[in-house]
């Protein structure tokens, strides 16, 4: 097996791993304050609002489902009673429902980010790239779930992807299996094991920190300064 296959699908991806974890215990050491989703909501708040709310409630079964494909292996389905064909069935149906919610919320996102003036110049690069990234990951994934599979119906990313991705948790990581995956599915993996990577250095961080306290905590008051108009 080629040395390139070896190294994106087995070096790359631990190599992914180790500054997502190594990334996150230095920033909680060293940057706790720093360590937030940077609200912009006081600049415009209509777009975000709705972005927000279809990203976040799509991302989370979208999440369950990658865990579930990915995690458990097609034997115990089957022997749990979900045949193939019911599960391909749930996996595009319900998968692409959520998936369809996280591309549309962002896009909101995005647009936002990039077309109104005052929130493009509160984002730094590291912003827009995150934004753009995730653009991406969401929309490779949707193209794999309702093209590819569609274009290639005799490809089971079961008997490939989750075998892969279980094997580099168990430390038995074996690169030939990525070998025949479809472009689009590489793609799509690549840049979510990017993104892990990303994650400790950017406003991705929030995700561990989910403020569960948001709901009960008072709200916080925002108002305009008498004199000169500004919100403080
Ligand atoms: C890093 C490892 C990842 C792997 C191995 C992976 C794998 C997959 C696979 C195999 C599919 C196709 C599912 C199907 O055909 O039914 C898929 C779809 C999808 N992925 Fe990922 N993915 C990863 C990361 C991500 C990340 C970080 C995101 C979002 C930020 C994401 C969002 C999506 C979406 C929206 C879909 C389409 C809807 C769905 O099938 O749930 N993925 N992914």
């Amino acid at each position: 097996m080629s040395m390139l296959n070896q190294f994106t699908w087995v070096i790359l991806p631990y190599l992914c791993l180790v500054v997502f974890i190594v990334g996150l215990i230095y920033r909680y050491r060293y940057d706790q304050f720093g360590w937030t989703a940077k609200s912009s909501e006081f600049i415009e708040k209509k777009h975000l609002v709705i972005g927000n709310w279809l990203f976040h409630i799509g991302i989370v079964p979208v999440f369950f489902g990658h865990v579930a494909g990915l995690g458990i292996p097609k034997t115990w389905m089957n022997a749990l009673g979900v045949s193939d064909h019911l599960y391909h069935i749930g996996a595009i149906y319900i998968g692409s429902l959520f998936g369809f919610m996280t591309l549309a919320g962002m896009l909101i996102l995005t647009a936002r980010r990039f077309a109104i003036k005052t929130v493009r110049k509160l984002s730094s690069a590291s912003d827009l790239f995150v934004n753009v990234m995730l653009l991406a990951i969401v929309f490779m994934g949707m193209y794999s779930t309702l093209v590819t599979n569609y274009v290639i119906p005799e490809f089971d990313y079961r008997d490939s992807i989750s075998v892969w991705i279980r094997g580099l948790f168990m430390f038995t990581p074996d690169a030939s299996l990525m070998t025949n995956v479809p472009l689009s599915f590489k793609i799509h993996i690549l840049l979510g094991f990017f993104i892990f990577a990303l994650c400790p250095f950017t406003r991705l961080v929030h995700i561990f920190s989910v403020p569960l306290n948001y709901v009960q905590r008072s709200s916080i008051l925002y108002r305009k300064h008498r004199s000169t108009g500004h919100k403080n």
